[in-house]
């Protein structure tokens, strides 16, 4: 089928005002939120309800014609825009961007794919309940790329990922199959889990049309602190204490360098009048008091110096610190992003070693995500002869420690070619099994995950 054959057919099914074929139009579709990956979208079309997209997969499928589904577009791996060949229909989902009334009984609600991670928190914030994920792309992310990718964030030590959040999901198949699993019910052993089969699927076996969300009570106290420390061994010690707090919610470093670039970026003022190696932004919620129980642990031994806030505007003045990390590496730079779990009693040493590691080649940032031991690794000034070999020589010292090549972005199109480091060839011939299950022609995101045999598209995939 040509494409303005298929364009014409989309229409019908979407509107000719959501099949966009105009290069302007597209262009947004068509570069991720880093600047890293760039491509060429065959369409780009955006379905209404579950029942667009159905038809709209069908289509697809009928004229072969490979679909990258795509959120919000803050994806950091590649998987959420096209290839430069101008194949593929990038199929967006942010019109479906309904929420059903919260369930308040069960503490769930069923919301479009497209829902805005910042909208569904002021939503069940109405009815003193709350999405137990949080994370700095909130007012962008989408909920279906948030359980495409089993999203991680800033409050996992407490709620788990994205995974543990999520009671069942609608899907579409690639043929236009459509599966529903929305009822959330608590006790349901009918056989194997789909909906957690597509939690962090990423696009590659169905498209997330709603989900039934768990929900959890909104705490009424909560204490924000900024922490400086002299050493990431000091910090990793601080949280080992912390953990035994149930009121924590949240431990995320960074460094006095990422301090420095984030100050410079974004006009802040500096949190203290001195500069320290480490700091840790931690914070406690309760019913009662969770700032004492913070403050004791915190006392005993004392960090070099500590800001504390209570306030909503001040908690997030301090959360501001940590969470413009990505948007201030991105002013400065296209940076090599990478996103590991090391084990924490290995986390000192792996960082320790990186200086010898990169051997110049790179300016690296760190800060993450403390408590699972997840570092984000971004990595400027990599001269594009070197970024394979500081990619795969970083993952493979953090698969050698035992730790993860992709904490919670995801493996996306960056990662694939490193799948093996975390995965051993019997589990990835099981996930290509399940794959071609699903979807027996590789029309869901192809080159997002799982590898490619040949694999032209991926390799050369960057911007610059
Ligand atoms: P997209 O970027 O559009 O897509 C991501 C992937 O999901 C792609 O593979 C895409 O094909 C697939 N996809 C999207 N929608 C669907 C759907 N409906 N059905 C099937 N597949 C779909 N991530 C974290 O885990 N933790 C963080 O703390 C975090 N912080 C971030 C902070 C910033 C400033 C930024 C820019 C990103 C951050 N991210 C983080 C990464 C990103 O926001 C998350 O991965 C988010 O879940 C992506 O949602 P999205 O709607 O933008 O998805
Ligand atoms: C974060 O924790 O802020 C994100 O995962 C984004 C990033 O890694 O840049
Ligand atoms: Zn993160």
């Amino acid at each position: 089928m040509e494409t303005d054959r298929l364009a014409q057919r989309l229409s019908a099914v979407v509107g000719p005002a959501h099949v966009l074929s105009a290069p302007a139009l597209r262009a947004s579709y068509e570069t991720d939120f880093t600047g890293r990956y760039t491509g060429r979208a065959r369409l780009v079309v955006r379905p209404a309800d579950t029942a667009q997209v159905a038809e709209v997969l069908r289509l697809c499928h009928q004229a072969a014609a490979p679909v990258v589904p795509q959120g919000g577009n803050t994806g950091l791996v590649g998987g959420s825009v096209p290839t430069p060949a101008g194949t593929q229909v990038v199929l967006s989902l942010r019109r479906l961007d309904g929420i059903d009334p919260v369930d308040t009984a069960v503490r769930q609600v069923t919301v479009g794919a497209g829902v805005v991670l910042s909208d569904l928190h002021r939503q069940v914030a109405s009815h003193g309940l709350e999405f137990g994920v949080d994370l700095a792309a909130r007012d962008s992310a989408t909920l279906g790329g948030m359980i495409a990718t089993n999203a991680g964030g800033e409050r996992v030590v407490r709620y788990g990922t994205t995974r543990a959040n999520v009671a069942g999901v609608e899907a579409v198949l690639a043929d236009g199959t459509v599966l529903d699993r929305l009822a959330g019910l608590p006790k349901d052993n009918t056989g194997y889990d789909l909906t957690n089969l597509l939690v962090g699927s990423e696009g590659t076996l169905g498209v997330v049309t709603r989900a039934r969300l768990r929900l959890v009570p909104q705490l009424p106290e909560r204490v924000t602190a900024l922490v400086a420390l002299d050493s990431l061994d000091s910090a990793i010690d601080l949280v080992s204490r912390l953990r035994t707090l149930d009121s924590l919610e949240l431990a995320e470093f960074f460094m006095a360098d990422g301090l420095a670039l984030v100050l410079d970026k974004s006009g802040l003022p500096a949190p203290f009048r001195t500069a320290h190696p480490v700091y840790l932004l931690v914070e406690c919620a309760g019913q009662r008091d969770p700032a004492q129980e913070l403050f004791d642990v915190l006392d005993k031994p004392g960090p070099l110096e500590t800001a504390v806030a209570l306030r909503g505007a001040d908690r997030r003045r301090l959360a501001a610190y940590r969470e413009r990390h990505t948007e201030s590496i991105n002013a400065e730079g296209v940076p090599l992003k990478l996103d590991v779990t090391v084990p924490l009693a290995e986390l000192p040493g792996f960082v320790a070693g990186l200086p010898v590691l990169l051997a110049g080649r790179a300016r690296p940032y760190l800060f993450g995500h403390l408590a699972e031991g997840n570092l984000h690794v971004n990595l400027l000034d990599v001269a594009a002869a070197d970024e394979e070999a500081v990619t795969g020589q970083v993952l493979e010292r953090v698969a050698a420690l035992g730790g993860s090549i992709s904490a919670e972005h995801g493996v996306g199109r960056a990662k694939s070619r490193y799948l093996h480091l975390s995965r051993s060839p019997a589990e990835i011939a099981v996930m290509r099994s399940v794959k071609s299950a699903l979807d027996p022609a590789g029309l869901l995101n192809p080159g997002t995950l799982l590898p490619r045999a040949v694999d032209a598209s991926a390799a050369g995939h960057h911007a610059r």
